[in-house]
Formats: structure tokens, sequence, C-alpha cells
């Protein structure tokens, strides 16, 4: 019997014979020959089965297949350069298929179907091209991340995901009984990474973390992945090189690794390989000016009425969407008013009413995928603030410890996973860049 091998390394056995074990994705009767997509989860496949190659049983159980019918198929992996699949240019001359079930009717066309409809069949839809495509290349944004950090003296610390406090505000806090106590979902690892980098100088916290949202809109889930890096010793400006670097080299890992699914998705990559640092960084006054001045020159009242944005507010999508417009690589937005972030964020030297705060805004309107700072190192600094903020200082003695003991100037940022594998896919919604998203309306499947 013939070697099991994966789709994705057909192209080593050109003129072998070879045994694929997966899915029919579609069929084409084309009467003496039967034209299967196969799929087997590492790629696509154009399997063609010839009458006269095939032992009469075989035709007719070919005949009978249906989409997502499981099979195991022998045949010779032939190189022609119009074969579609991933990876193209190759197909099967079949010699014999052994099913292992006929699927029944499957919900999924290959058709339009609504978001609803495929939301609620999310465990079917993973199988679509398009949908494996996307999460290929966030598989390949995972590894990509910690590679780097890893190969940057970053060490990977495991934050706690049941926690006794806000660390991002406490209007999205997701509650949970915890022995009676009330205890929350995790809205960020940073609090505890910043205990961590004492230990261990440069860290990052890598994991899912919740949060209340409210809102439906495209860039939010209520259960996301955030990387979160943190290094003692670091500024603003040391913080940008970092972000800098870190972004380019997932953009370019997904486009040397990722170009067929890049293709699959009809992503203009041009736009992609342009990503490299240094990012522009401009102020968030200076982002302010800018947005004054688009609202001036439009004239559509529904723009100016959504880019209307007072000192001291932070920006919604709208504004994020026109800014990355007017720059063609990542743009870095930094020194937000105090009151629009966090309470942990270092104020700027001399001017109190600022943060020392980043946003790295993704060009062709996707907006911030990346949200960090230098932290507040001054202790009795940091308790003004939890009472401006009010926040319980009981449950942030831990935090104030580290102020105690060793302070330094430290930064660090948290990057969204979904956000991202969004813009590097060129995609619409975020809902699909994860297996099985979770928003205001949805826990199941
Ligand atoms: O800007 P955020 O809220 O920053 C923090 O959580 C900091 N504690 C990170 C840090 O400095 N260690 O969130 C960071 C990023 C955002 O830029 C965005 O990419 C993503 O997390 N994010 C979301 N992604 C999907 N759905 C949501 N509801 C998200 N909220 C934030
Ligand atoms: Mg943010």
């Amino acid at each position: 019997m013939a070697n099991a091998v994966q789709i994705r390394d057909i192209p080593q056995f050109v003129g072998q014979e070879v045994l694929l074990q997966g899915w029919v994705y579609s069929r084409t009767d084309k009467g003496r020959l039967q034209f299967l997509q196969v799929r087997d989860g590492t790629g696509f496949v154009q399997c063609v089965v010839f009458k006269k190659e095939v032992e009469p049983r075989v035709f007719e159980s070919v005949q009978a297949l249906t989409q997502e019918s499981s099979v195991v198929i022998t045949g010779v992996v032939r190189q022609d350069e119009r074969a579609p699949g991933v990876p193209g240019g190759y197909e099967l001359g079949v010699s014999d298929v052994r099913v292992v079930q006929i699927s029944e009717e499957y919900p999924i066309q290959p058709k339009e179907h609504g978001i609803d409809f495929l939301m609620d069949n999310r465990h079917l839809w993973l199988r679509s091209q398009r949908q494996w495509a996307i999460l290929q290349v966030r598989a390949t944004v995972m590894r990509a991340i910690r590679d780097w950090l890893d190969g940057h003296g970053f060490i990977n610390m495991d934050t706690p995901i049941l926690t006794p406090a806000a660390c991002e505000g406490t209007t999205t806090l997701f509650e949970t009984d915890y022995f009676g106590e009330p205890a929350y979902l995790a809205q960020s690892g940073q609090l505890y990474n910043e205990a961590n980098i004492y230990a261990f100088g440069r860290v990052y916290c890598f994991g899912p973390t919740f949060r209340a949202e409210k809102s439906k809109t495209r860039r939010h889930l209520t259960e996301f992945w955030m990387v979160e890096p943190e290094a003692a010793f670091c500024d603003l400006d040391q913080l940008m090189e970092i972000e800098e670097q870190f972004v380019s080299h997932i953009v370019h890992t997904c486009l040397s690794e990722r170009a067929s699914e890049l293709a699959i998705l009809e992503r203009d990559t041009s736009q992609l390989e342009r990503v490299a640092p240094p990012f522009p960084r401009i102020s968030y006054d200076e982002a302010l000016e800018r947005l004054a001045a688009i609202r001036a020159r439009s004239e559509d009242e529904n723009v100016r009425e959504q880019l209307q944005i007072e000192w001291g507010d932070d920006f919604g999508s709208p504004h994020e969407t026109e800014l990355t417009r007017q720059f063609d690589k990542p743009v870095f937005v930094y020194g937000y008013p105090s009151r629009a972030k966090a309470f942990y964020m270092e104020p700027w030297p001399g001017r109190p009413e600022i943060s020392k705060s980043v946003d790295l805004l993704a060009p062709e309107g996707y907006g911030e995928i990346v949200g960090g700072s230098e932290r507040i190192s001054d202790p009795e600094l940091l308790v003004r603030r939890l009472v401006e903020w009010n926040l319980p200082q009981e449950a942030f003695e831990w935090y104030l410890d580290l102020r105690r003991y060793g302070s330094v100037p430290h930064s660090g940022f948290g990057l969204g996973v979904e956000r991202t594998v969004t813009w590097i896919c060129g995609i619409d919604h975020l809902r699909e860049t994860i297996a099985f998203p979770r928003t205001l309306k949805r826990v199941y499947p």
C-alpha cells in the first residue's frame, strides 16, 4: 500500500503513488471523468477519477460521493500548472477510493449564506476554504509572536485568568462567583507581568482575555487573545522600537509562509510588503488637528458628524479609520489624554494631562491593533490614581509593592491577535479570525 501523505507535502511526490485521507470538498461529474476537490486539513487538491483507470465498483462509489464525505484515496501525483488547489499546480490521478462515510446532505453549500446561519454552523463553516485560510494565517501569527519574543529575551510567563480586580476599567468586567466572593475574568495580564519583570526583566503573557463589551462592532469580541510583552528599564521610545520590529516580523512571516492562503483571501499583499520599521509617529494633538482638517474638507455631513471629537476623548473607529488612511504603514499615536486611558499610565513630563501612552493603528482603515504605555513607577502617584479612578486600594496592595521595592521605569503593550489577523488577511470582520468567536449575542456553538 502507498504511504499516507499530507496534501501540503504533495509537491515532493510527483510521479509517485500516494494515499490521501480527507474529505470531498466538491465533486464535478463529467461522465467518464469525475473531478474531486479533496481537502485534508493541510491543503486542497484536485483528484481526477477516469472511468477506465479504476475498477467499476470504485467508479460507482465515486459517483455516489456527496460533499464532505470522508475518503481514503490512492493515486499518482501529477504536476499540472492549471490544476487548482493549495499548493497549486498538482493533481492526483486516482487508482482507488475507499469511502469512509457518505456524508448526509451538508448544510453549507457553495452559495451565499447569511452570516447568522454561518455563525450557527460555525463548527462546520470552519471547513470552508476561506475560513481555513484565515485560521492558517492566525496560527502563523501566533507562532511568529512567540518566535520573535522568545528570540529577543522575553520570557513567557502565564498570568491568571481569575483575578480580584480590574485592569482596563470596571465597565467591561465579567464577574464570577468565586466561592461566595466576586472574582473577575482577566481583561489583561499586564499587572502580573509588571510583577514578573522584577524577577525576569523582560516577559510576556499570551492568552485569552475577557471583556464584557456591550457594543456590537466589527472590532470587538468578548473573548479575545492578546500577547502582552513587558520590559523593565524601558521607556516609551524604546517601547515603540520594540513594537515596530515585532509587528513587522509578524507580517513578513505571514507573507513568506502563508502566500497561498493570502491569495485565497485575495489579499493585496503589496500593502503588507511596505510594513517595515520605522513606523510614523504622531502625537494625539497632531492626530486631532489632522481629523479637524479632514472634517473641514469633507462635504459629507455624516463624515463630519462621525469625526467630531473633543480634546480629551479617546478615538472611536471612524477616527482611527480616517487617520490610518493618511499613511501607508502602521502609525503610532502617542500622548493620549490621561483621562481617556487606564489608571496605571505614566504622565507626560511637564504635561500631566497627557500620558506616556501609545496605540499602534494598522493601515487601510483597520485602526488600533496595539495599546501600550510607560507605567507609573512612583508609589504615591499610583495611590492618588487609584483614588481618582475609584479603585479599591486593598485589591492593589501587591501592585503598589512593586513601586516600593526597587521601582524602575518600565513599559509594555498588548497586541490583539484577532485584530492583527483581520488586518493581515484584509477582511471586514474579526469574528472570522477565531475558531469559535464570542460576541455580545453569541456563545453558541
Ligand atoms: O488597549 P488595550 O485595552 O490594552 C490593554 O489591555 C493593556 N493592558 C495592554 C498592555 O499594555 N499590556 O488592549 C490591547 C489590544 C488592543 O489594541 C486590541 O488589539 C485588543 O487588545 N483588544 C480587543 N480585541 C478584540 N476585542 C476586544 N474587545 C478588544 N479589546 C482590546
Ligand atoms: Mg486600547
